[in-house]
This record gives structure tokens, C-alpha cells and sequence, in this order.
């Protein structure tokens, strides 16, 4: 038995969606507990099931964590005792792998299996480890393990060939406690990435350029643990954003931020969408049948974000023309094609590149979600179909959406989580 959400579609749904914390902010920022010993307190952590994997991570380390809030948790560090990260707990996750960087700064020493994670490609590891390498750090992998060790860090020269978002958090987190100065190139500029830097600097360290693609980090002998409130999620209010042009614009976004998003906002204006954004509330003002079809290309930031692609095509399919999206980040990112398409989309791919005719309106039929945005994309279709919709292997979207059906209810959404047979 797998979850499912039963979904009954073509009501009219109207009012405001909150957003929470941002899940990828808040991954790579609980790694980071791991750096220094002392009571670390983050605030506006999302309920997702990626936080809970890596609060066992944890705790499999040594740490102790416990929820002192809604969304807040203590995590208190005296020290790691356990140098590796096991298969059965890294698996679950690809970002498991961000606990790499904060052992070596902590211990100068780990030892961590290959990560799984979502099934959207093949998602190697060796930027990161290039990046350790370049802080002194010796790295062998046997049997599924990455293990690295060095004497002490130093300060190095890293450039990375492709801005990775992990990797460039992987080595921010090794290189704020090496010695000297670490100056790192074409690293990745997502605002995840400026959220962890600024909790960095707020426990002490010294880091410049943040935002832009090259930083420079001053070796510093210690932090100190503090109070954290992590930023909210772009991609949930991307998504919202999205769902509220399908709805005529019906439905108004709290804790959406136009320069997280600012290419995805830019696409959904030239589609005919007006957004304005006030004190934090995006208010959406369009006609889904007078939208016009555009073509998009994801890139990292601050490109058009691959995690707001396929929630995109699910809003595209509906829009009289052709429209396009080329995946350049991720090579499987295009799962969601076929389960679209068998909702009456028409959709095909050629290459790395979806092209979208647009249909009159989706057909109510039993579909799979392949991985987080794909899950999303496929509730926010059958939001609309009159009739019922059944989106199965729901604990994707619950890797990433904080109770996204009672959420959606309070919009006047119908949508149930029930159990199926696979
Ligand atoms: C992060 C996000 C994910 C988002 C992605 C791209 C988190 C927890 N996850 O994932 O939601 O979709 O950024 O915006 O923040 N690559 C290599 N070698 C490496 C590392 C990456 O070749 O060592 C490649 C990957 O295969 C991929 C591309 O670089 O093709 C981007 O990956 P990366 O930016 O590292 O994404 P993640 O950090 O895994």
C-alpha cells in the first residue's frame, strides 16, 4: 500500500497560501550544527520528510535533536561521535551527502555512504570532493563510501566546473574553520546558498561575496552556535504562483520574494500573468484562456529554476499554442511527461527539450508522481479536471510541501490522502 491523494477537481478555489521554510535552505543549514559543539536553535523549519531523514542522520552522529516548536528544533552538539554516515540513512536523501563538509570541519574526518535521492538523473558527487581535495583533504572511495581525511584544512583556490548548489554548500561548510583563505569560483548563487552563508557569518565566520559566484572565506578558529530562523521556500510559493494563474489568478501568495524568482516571474509576465508583490503577499492577475505560449530554458540561478520546470508545464499544457522547456540541469527531469500526457496533455519530448500543444482541459484518470515537482505539478492538474484524480507515491510531494493537502483545503480545494495497492 502506497499513499495517494483522491482528488476531486474543478472546484473553485480562492484566498491565500502561506509559504513555509525553505526545505533546501534548511537541509544544508542543520548540517551545519554539525561544525561546532554548543545548543544550535533554528526557527521556521518545515515539517517535511526530508527534515526528519536528516534529523536521524543526526542523531546517528552523536547530535541530540528535539522539536521545540511548531517548526523549531534544538540541536545540541557535544561533539561528533560517530565518523560515518550509513547507506541505510544517506540513501533516502541525496542532500545526506551536506553532511560531509561540516565532519571535516569538525573532525577533519569522515566517512559517507553515495547518496540516493530522487530519481531525476544521475547526480554525482565529484565537485564536491574536488573542492575537499583543494582544502587538503585526502578522498578514496571503497564499497559505496566516500572517505576523506586531512591533517587540518587549508585554505585553498577552488573553481568549480559547473555551479553546484551542493557542492559550493559542501565546501563553504568545510572551508569556513580551514586555515587561511579559501577563495572559491563559479559556485552556485541560489538564495538557499546566501541563507546559509548568512547563518555562517551570524555563528562567526568570515565570508565575502556572498550572492555572487565567487567567495572568499577567512579561516576562522571557532564558531559560536546561535538562533537561526530560515527563509521561506521560493520553489512552494513558485508553485503556488503557478496554481493561482490556473485558477484565474484566484489566489493570492504569502512569503513569496520577486528576487528568488525573478526569471520564473519574468516567464509567467511574458505569458500574460501581471504579479505584484507586497510586503511579502504576491497578488496574480490573469485570464488562463488569453495566456500565451513561451519557451524556456532552466539554468542555475539566477536563471529559470529546474525545480519550478515541471509545476510550469502542468499551467503550459493548458495554454492554447506551443510552448517549450528545455532541461538543462537534470536529464530525467521529463518523468512527469507520460503521466501528464495521460491526463490529456500533449506532450512530447525531443531531446532535452519538452514541447507542450496546449489542450482545452485535463481528463480525470489514476497517476504516479516520479519525484517532488512532478508530484506537485500532478495535484495542481488535477485541481482543475472535473472528476477525480488519483496521484499515487504522494511521499515524493511530502519530501518537499509542508501539509500541502490542508493547505490546499483551506482554499477550497477537495483532496483527501487515502491508501492504494501498487
Ligand atoms: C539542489 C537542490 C535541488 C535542485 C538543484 C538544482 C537541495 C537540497 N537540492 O540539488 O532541489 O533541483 O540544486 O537547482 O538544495 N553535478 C555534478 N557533480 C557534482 C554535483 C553536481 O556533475 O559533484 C551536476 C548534477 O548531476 C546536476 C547539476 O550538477 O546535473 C546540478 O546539481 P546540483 O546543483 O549539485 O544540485 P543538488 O545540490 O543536488
Amino acid at each position: 500500500m502506497v499513499g495517494a491523494f483522491k482528488i476531486k477537481g474543478g472546484k473553485e478555489l480562492k484566498g491565500t497560501l502561506e509559504v513555509s521554510g525553505a526545505k533546501n535552505a534548511a537541509l544544508p543549514i542543520i548540517t551545519a550544527t554539525l561544525i561546532e559543539k554548543g545548543t544550535h536553535i533554528l526557527h521556521n523549519v518545515p515539517n517535511l520528510r526530508d527534515i526528519v531523514t536528516l534529523m536521524k542522520l543526526l542523531e546517528s552522529l552523536g547530535m541530540e535533536t528535539e522539536k521545540i516548536g511548531p517548526n523549531s528544533y534544538k540541536i545540541v552538539n557535544n561533539g561528533i561521535t560517530n565518523l560515518v554516515a550509513e547507506y541505510d540513512l544517506v540513501k533516502k536523501m541525496r542532500a545526506s551527502f551536506l553532511v560531509m563538509g561540516p565532519m571535516l570541519a569538525h573532525s577533519k574526518e569522515a566517512k559517507v555512504s553515495l547518496p540516493g535521492g530522487c530519481a531525476i538523473g544521475s547526480r554525482p558527487v565529484d565537485l564536491h570532493l574536488k573542492g575537499f581535495e583543494g582544502l587538503g583533504a585526502k578522498v578514496e572511495i571503497t564499497h559505496g563510501y566516500v572517505e576523506v581525511k586531512a591533517e587540518k584544512l587549508v585554505g585553498g583556490n577552488i573553481i568549480l566546473d559547473f555551479p553546484s548548489v551542493g557542492a559550493t554548500e559542501n565546501i563553504i561548510m568545510a572551508a569556513v574553520k580551514a586555515e587561511g583563505v579559501t577563495t572559491l569560483e563559479n559556485v552556485a548563487r541560489e538564495p538557499e546558498i546566501d541563507d546559509l552563508c548568512f547563518y555562517l557569518v551570524a555563528m562567526g565566520a568570515k565570508i565575502e561575496g556572498i550572492g555572487s559566484g565567487k567567495l572568499v572565506i577567512t579561516g576562522v578558529e571557532k564558531l559560536t552556535a546561535v538562533e537561526y530562523s530560515i527563509m521561506p521556500d521560493r520553489i512552494e510559493a513558485g508553485t503556488y504562483i503557478v496554481l493561482s494563474a490556473m485558477f484565474n489568478g484566484a489566489i493570492k501568495v504569502k512569503g513569496a520574494t520577486r528576487d528568488h524568482i525573478a526569471s520564473f516571474i519574468s516567464k509567467l509576465e511574458e505569458m500574460g500573468i501581471k504579479i505584484e508583490f507586497n510586503d511579502g503577499i504576491a497578488t496574480i492577475e490573469c485570464q488562463l484562456k488569453d495566456l500565451k505560449p513561451v519557451a524556456i530554458k532552466t539554468a542555475p540561478h539566477p536563471g529559470f529554476a529546474t525545480d519550478l520546470q515541471a509545476q510550469t508545464m502542468a499551467l503550459l499544457s493548458l495554454v492554447e499554442g506551443t510552448s517549450e522547456i528545455k532541461e538543462t540541469i537534470f536529464e530525467n527531469r521529463f518523468m512527469l511527461v507520460p503521466e501528464l500526457n495521460r491526463m490529456g496533455a500533449n506532450i512530447h519530448i525531443d531531446d532535452h527539450t519538452a514541447i507542450i500543444k496546449g489542450v482545452e482541459e485535463y481528463s480525470s484518470t489514476e497517476v504516479m508522481a516520479s519525484d517532488l515537482r512532478a508530484g506537485a505539478a500532478l495535484v495542481m492538474a488535477a485541481l482543475k479536471v472535473k472528476g477525480e484524480t488519483t496521484v499515487t507515491r504522494i511521499y515524493h510531494v511530502d519530501r518537499g510541501y509542508e501539509e500541502i493537502e490542508k493547505k490546499l483545503r483551506g482554499i477550497g480545494a477537495d483532496i483527501e490522502r487515502i491508501k492504494v495497492e501498487m
